[in-house]
């Protein structure tokens, strides 16, 4: 049973480039409890926010597997520890059979409590997008 865990980004699974948004259902399996989640800033947040405290512009933003590890390890996990009652969230309560949807490598996100989950990943390529200059590597790069 996972009751708990950090604020985090999710970081791109391995064959991932950026070239593609990896979007994230998830559905609470558990027949009687709640999962209660939260959500906190987004990338383009923390990087305005932070961009000076934290020497960001240090990140490589041609390499969004290393940037974002390294958003998550300067302004989430750091020295102050800020995975925890830091950042402003969202506290998100998710009934037994519920459905939710994030772009988990762009909104920071904690588990406050949960049991049974299923998560599904879709890739959303660059090509299939409305705008195609919002794919990931693009977000990255434009910040
Ligand atoms: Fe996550």
């Amino acid at each position: 049973m996972l009751v708990q865990n950090n604020l985090h980004f999710d970081e791109l699974d391995g064959g991932h480039t950026g070239q593609e948004h990896q979007i994230r259902v998830l559905v609470n399996m558990d027949k009687k409890r709640c999962r209660v989640t939260t959500v906190g800033p987004d990338i383009e947040q923390m990087y305005n926010t932070y961009y000076d405290e934290f020497k960001l512009w240090e990140l490589d933003k041609e390499d969004p597997h290393s940037f974002i590890t390294g958003m998550r390890d300067r302004c989430i996990w750091n020295e102050q520890r800020w995975e925890h009652f830091h950042h402003p969230l969202h506290y998100l309560t998710c009934d037994p059979g519920d459905i939710w949807m994030i772009n988990a490598n762009w909104v920071s996100h904690q588990i406050v409590f949960g049991a049974k989950l299923q998560v599904f990943d879709a890739d959303v390529h660059k090509e299939q997008m409305l705008n195609p200059e919002m794919v990931l590597a693009n977000r990255i790069k434009n910040l």
